[in-house]
């Protein structure tokens, strides 16, 4: 007999079958009823033991977190809530689960008791929803990209050079920390180090990607990044992933497009395909509303919230236009802002891009066309000579969940940014290249996997979205 999963069985008619399946117990009630799942769906499966014929030892290690194998046969079901159920013929206890010890059991427990047990807490309905649904969305943005024509391309995590100019990285060594070599000025020599130099985990594939779509055309990448930022912030994680397209002889105006085509398809595939998950996730957001004050509560369910990204325009607005909303809003005059927002130029904090988003707006907006001094070296330089090609969507509850721009494609004015901002041509010589040999106009942007994850689920804190989340002072399991 081949076995089974709880999704198709919850599915299926075909009363009276001989099934077998194996899985995990979610409860055990009356000595009778065992709630099963096996992780193919939020829903457990009713399974009915035969409590007369069933020795009591072996009902005495039907626990919570048990795994069993279980042989019966599939029958409707009368108990509400539930079609179909199963009735006992034969179950083995495969692994035993102390219920003295097993600390995840069926009560609620703290996000922040279950981040310490991270290597447990996708037994949970939260978790298993969030990770199922974030594999959805893996899947989805793989298929947008195939199927609109792009390559994608595997960024090397290893490299020599800092794509955004930040310095926030981990660098990577094999040298002895106690006792490295040290040149005649007394510092590290790291040409004696593995790579015969300095080298760190990426903070973006942008640099080695826009290299790739000078020839192909159309790349995306989609692998971890890393950043050595100092932020504990519901937003912020030192390990995360990234999916960075890059189109060749797209503009400002296309790269808006492609981004906002692609958030609207990947939450699509989710609100088809993950509709069980989402429900769940659903009442859990509308539940934990309850008992916060009514001014932080959401205006819109979280199914509501995503049907509306998917159907609305998001909204394009320039830095300058953004600057004259937030000098004159009421919390900037009211200096309610932790950051006022004085004059042209500043970089705005996340405060600034939620008023825009869920105060003023109502809506996504990208913003773009941003002061060149606060923005990374590569962006192209506009007319005014003082902003650059930049872009950044911000969505509602979470601020930018994307950042792009189009690219400098001219060697001198390059140069010249690089001279400007500190960046080390002779470091990356190749990336000029790409402007001495067929140089021409090219866009891209970078998403934060992470913080797609974190608004289509609604959890609260991107740690509860990423199996083990990497942050200051915390990398365990
Ligand atoms: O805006 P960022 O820094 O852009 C880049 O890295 C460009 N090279 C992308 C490109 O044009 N190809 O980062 C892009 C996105 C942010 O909008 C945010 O969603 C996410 O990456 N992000 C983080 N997510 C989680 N934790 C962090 N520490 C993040 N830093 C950035
Ligand atoms: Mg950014």
């Amino acid at each position: 007999m081949t076995r089974s999963n709880v999704a198709e069985l919850l599915n299926s008619t075909n009363f009276s079958q001989e099934v077998s399946l194996k899985g995990w117990v979610r409860t055990f009630r009356a000595n009778r009823f065992i709630a099963l799942n096996d992780g193919s769906t939020i829903n457990t499966i009713q399974c009915i033991v035969d409590f007369e014929n069933t020795d009591e030892r072996i009902l005495k290690r039907i626990t919570t977190g048990a795994a069993v194998s279980i042989k019966g046969i599939l029958a409707e079901s009368l108990g509400k809530g539930q079609n179909v159920e199963i009735q006992i013929s034969e179950i083995e206890i495969l692994g035993d689960s102390n219920p003295e010890e097993y600390p995840i059991q069926p009560k609620k427990h703290s996000f922040e008791f279950l981040r310490e047990n991270a290597h447990l807490r996708i037994r949970t309905n939260t978790f298993s929803a969030v990770m199922r649904v974030r594999s959805a969305l893996s899947f989805a943005v793989h298929k947008y990209f195939i199927k609109n024509g792009f390559y994608n391309f595997h960024a090397p995590i290893i490299t020599g050079s800092d794509a955004e100019g930040a310095g926030e990285m981990f660098n990577i060594t094999t040298l002895d920390a106690n006792n490295p070599p040290r040149d005649e000025a007394g510092k590290i020599d790291y040409s004696k180090d593995f790579f015969g130099k300095l080298t760190n985990l990426t903070v973006s594939g942008q640099l080695e990607a826009e290299t790739y779509a000078m020839a192909l055309g159309k790349v995306y990448t989609f692998g971890p990044t890393f950043r050595a930022e100092n932020s504990n912030t519901t937003r912020h994680l030192a390990e995360f992933w990234m999916i960075e397209p890059e189109v060749a002889f797209n503009n400002l105006d296309d790269n808006m497009d492609l981004a906002e085509d692609f958030i609207k398809s990947v939450i699509s595939y989710v609100l088809k395909n993950c509709k069980d998950d989402l429900a769940f996730l659903n009442d859990r957001l509308a539940e934990e509303d309850k008992s916060k004050p009514a001014s932080d509560r959401n205006e819109m369910s979280l199914i509501e919230k995503l049907k509306f990204i998917v159907e609305n325009n998001f909204i394009r607005v320039s830095y300058t236009e953004a600057i004259d909303i937030l000098k004159n809003s009421t919390p900037n005059k009211k200096k309610k802002f932790q950051y006022l927002i004085e004059e042209w130029g500043t970089d705005l904090q996340s405060e600034h891009e939620r008023f825009l988003v869920e105060k003023h707006f109502k809506c996504p907006v990208i913003l773009y066309d941003y002061p060149a001094k606060i923005k990374a070296f590569y962006m192209r330089l506009n007319n005014d000579g003082k902003t650059v090609r930049a872009m950044d969507v911000l969505f509602p509850g979470i601020g930018e969940i994307v950042g792009g721009s189009q690219r400098e494609e001219r060697l001198e004015v390059l140069q010249q940014k690089m001279k400007d901002l500190g960046v080390d041509e002779k470091e990356l010589w190749w990336y000029l290249d790409t402007r001495k040999f067929g140089t021409a106009v090219h866009s891209g942007f970078g998403l934060g996997f992470e913080r797609l994850v974190q608004f289509t689920t609604g959890m609260g804190n991107i740690r509860d979205v990423i199996p083990y989340p990497r942050t200051p002072q915390n990398a365990e399991f």
